[in-house]
This record gives structure tokens, sequence and C-alpha cells, in this order.
């Protein structure tokens, strides 16, 4: 369905309010949408996913009052939204009582965002409720910035698929804790740590690449492609005889005679610009029956922090069941 027709958007609406799934785009990536307030429309998220009950959803909503719905915001979290809503800014506060305990696998908080996609906020409008959605790809793999991207995975799961064209971010948005004491990012994302810093002064990062306590470990490897990764300069950049490696970089590769494909993700060098083709471009090198593939670091500022952080979670081996 086109995202752009209206009539799309009622019908998709119409879906949503008697308890089906639709996928529909935002400015970060594809989600996969229910009523937040339908508990059974929820569970269906999760078994079209594969994705374990213990990960806790975003719930998207179209205004802040919409937002106090479902959380309870404080005074530096109206900073942020006056500065980063619409956007890719995911605030994890206080839940209220309308917020399911399925979306927030039964924690006390609620993660919500103001999604900056014309499509996605006409969707929340005309469903009159939050829409509770994850990435719209099967639980563990890379993240859709493309609607072919989720028919290809998810078609004939879901009941309406809407095409809004590419995402213009491309990474998922930061999440960011507000519950404690001190503001913490969750997961880097679309809006820069820096970003924060200059409304927050300071921000703490969850050190490590587990980020729910209550499943230690389980979401390790993540945004994964199905080729194993490697990211260059960690000792494991070396080639083995009739081994096929691809490679991943940001700008133009001094050698590329080793490689059967390469993707340069932004010939000028823009963190924005790669992170805009990061998923499309694992999604093209893993269809390629490659042995590995092999992505060069970019530099950790600006997007390039979520860049690297997805990177890693690729790049992590043998944990079962993701
Ligand atoms: O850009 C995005 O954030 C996309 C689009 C669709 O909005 N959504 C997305 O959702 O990436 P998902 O489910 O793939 O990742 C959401 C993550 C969960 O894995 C979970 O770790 C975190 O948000 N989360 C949700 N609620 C939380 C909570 N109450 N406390 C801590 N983390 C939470
Ligand atoms: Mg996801």
């Amino acid at each position: 369905m086109d995202a752009s027709d209206s009539k799309a958007i009622e019908e998709s609406a119409r879906i949503i309010r008697r308890g089906g799934l639709i996928a529909f785009p935002t400015e970060t990536v594809y989600g996969l949408g229910a009523d937040t307030e339908n508990p059974l429309a929820v569970a269906g998220i999760f078994e079209v996913k594969a994705r374990p009950r213990i990960d806790p959803l975003i719930v998207h909503v179209s205004d802040r009052d919409m937002a106090e719905r479902y959380g309870v915001f404080h005074g530096r979290s109206y900073s942020l939204m006056e500065k980063f809503w619409p956007g890719p800014l995911t605030l994890v506060v206080r839940k209220k009582q309308p917020v399911p305990s399925i979306v927030t696998a039964g924690l006390e908080t609620v993660a919500i965002r103001i999604p900056a996609h014309p499509a996605a906020l006409n969707l929340i409008r005309a469903s009159r409720c939050g829409i509770a959605a994850p990435s719209a790809n099967p639980f563990g793999y890379v993240s859709p910035t493309e609607a072919r991207h989720v028919v290809e995975q998810l078609s004939g799961k879901v009941h309406g698929i809407l095409d809004g064209g590419p995402c213009a971010i491309g990474l998922e948005s930061t999440i960011l804790t507000l519950t404690g004491d001190t503001p913490c990012i969750l997961r880097p994302g679309g809006i820069s740590i820096e970003e924060l810093e200059s409304v927050l002064g300071h921000v703490d990062i969850q050190s490590g690449v587990s980020r729910i306590p209550q499943a230690p470990g389980q979401l390790d490897r993540h945004y994964a492609t199905l080729t194993p990764l490697d990211i260059a300069g960690e000792g494991l950049e070396e080639i083995k005889p009739n081994e096929k490696v691809g490679l991943l970089c940001l700008n133009s590769p001094v050698s590329t005679e080793s490689f059967q494909a390469v993707e340069i993700l932004s010939s000028s060098g823009s963190l924005r610009e790669a992170a805009a083709n990061l998923f499309s471009a694992l999604r093209r090198l893993d269809r390629m029956n490659l042995d590995r593939i092999i992505a060069r670091p970019v530099p950790q500022e600006g997007l390039g922090v979520a860049i690297m952080d997805r990177l890693r979670r690729c790049s992590v081996r043998g944990i079962s069941g993701n």
C-alpha cells in the first residue's frame, strides 16, 4: 500500500483498531505496529517476529498529549521533546496504567517516541491510539529500511505493509532512559550523544552490549546478517585462500582485489549518508553467499557511534536463538 495515499492510511488504521498488524515507515526503520492498548494484538507482534517476550516495545505516539497518556514526564523530558520530537529519540519513563504489561515486558517503565515520518503520524492519528512497534524484521536480523525488506521477510504474516520509500535516517532511534538520577543512553541511534549533551549537559552510556538487565547476554548478537561479520583491525582481517569475502567500508577502500564484493557507505565520507545506507548494504552482502563480511570501522563521532554499535552486535558469534 502506498503510504502517501489517505485511503491506505484509513484502511491500515481500521486494521490496527481491529487488532491487526501493520508494517509502516518511520524516519529510522520500518516498524511492525499494533494498538498499544490491545494486549492480544501486541502478542501477535511477538509471534510474527519470534521475539522473546522479555524484550519490551516502543510506543509510537503522534503528540505530547498521547505521550502523556502512556508515560510520566518531568522537567528535563520536556526540553528533550521540544528539541528532538518528532524524531529518532525514544524516551524511557515511568509507565501509566493504559499500557498493558506485554508492551513493557512487565517493566514499570515504557519507551515512547514521536516518529518524524508523515505516514507514521497519519497512521497513529487515524488509529486514535499509540502504536506499539518494534522494527519489522525477524528477531535478531538487520532492521528494514525499505518496504521491500519487510515484504521479503514478513509478507503473509502481517495484515498490511505501508510503503513510504527508503528511511531517511536508516538506523533505529537513540533510546534514553530518564528513570535514574542521570539520563542514560541504552542504545545509541539516530540522535547523537553530542546532540543530547547539548541539551542535558552530561549523559551516561550503558556500557557493554547487553542493555536489558532482565536478559543478560541475550541481546548481544543483534542487527545481524546470516553471513559472519568481522570488524577490521581486530586481528581478523586475514583472508584465507578461496575464502569469499565482502567488504563494507565508509568511503573508498585502498585495495579491493581480495574481495568478491565491496559496499561503500558514503563516497564523501558522510556518517549521516553511511547510516542511511548501512542496513541495505548489509542485506545486499548477506544475499551474496559470501563466507564472511569484513567491515572497516567508522569514526566514533556523531552517527558513527550508532553505526559501530550495530556492526559490533552484528559481529558477535555463536549465541543461539537469535
Ligand atoms: O527507531 C526505532 O526505535 C524503531 C522504529 C520502528 O521506531 N524501533 C525499534 O524497536 O528499533 P525495537 O523493538 O527493535 O527496539 C526497541 C528496544 C527494545 O529492544 C528494548 O531494548 C528497548 O527498546 N526498550 C523498550 N522499552 C524499554 C524499557 N521500558 N526499558 C528499557 N528499554 C526498553
Ligand atoms: Mg529491532
